[in-house]
């Protein structure tokens, strides 16, 4: 049975190479995983980490930052699962961001309309800036400065 908890520093070593494995190496070193202002849960098959969702408090919204389910654990609802847990965890947030990375797979966010988010505008090399601070090699564009387009949708609660 696949466990939603919140997560922890002992995750945090098996959520980066989740991370990583997905979205490109070098990537989840630039992400705030936990810690102040971070709400993160994991997903745990016999204490082992299965999936990982967060969401990061900014200035004056809430970013559901990243949500990566393992792929021999997907499309059995566990991605659903933390999708949901992260957002209902979130009392105080009136305005909820996700900042959809726009792939050729995956042209809407996961669970976001379902949830009531709708898009705000497309932006164009959201993730070039980042690049530049910690090599990370991107899955999608294939280029160490990053120039995938990102979506964002927004949800007021
Ligand atoms: C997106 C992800 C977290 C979904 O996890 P999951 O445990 O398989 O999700 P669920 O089982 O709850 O739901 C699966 C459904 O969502 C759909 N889905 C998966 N990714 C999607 C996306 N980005 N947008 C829309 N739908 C998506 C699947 O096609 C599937 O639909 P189906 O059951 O009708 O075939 C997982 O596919 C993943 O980790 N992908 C790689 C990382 C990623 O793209 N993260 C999202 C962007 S940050």
């Amino acid at each position: 049975m696949i466990k939603i908890k919140r997560c922890k520093p002992k995750h945090i070593q098996d959520v980066q190479e989740l991370i990583n494995q997905n979205f490109g190496y070098g990537y989840a070193e630039l992400k705030c995983l936990i810690g102040p202002g971070v709400t993160s849960f994991v997903a745990l098959f016999k204490q082992k980490v299965v999936g990982f969702c967060s969401a990061v408090e900014k200035e004056d919204y809430t970013l559901l930052d990243m949500i990566v389910v393992h792929f021999n654990f997907r499309k059995k609802g566990v991605g659903r699962r933390l999708f949901k847990k992260r957002l209902t965890d979130l009392k105080t947030s009136t305005e909820i961001r996700i900042n959809h990375w726009i792939r050729k797979h995956y042209p809407q966010p996961f669970c976001a309309k379902d949830f009531g988010f709708t898009l705000e505008k497309t932006t164009e090399n959201k993730w070039f800036k980042i690049g530049r601070k910690q090599e990370f090699n991107c899955l999608e564009c294939l280029k160490q400065l990053c120039v995938c387009n990102c979506a964002i949708y927004k949800k007021i609660s």
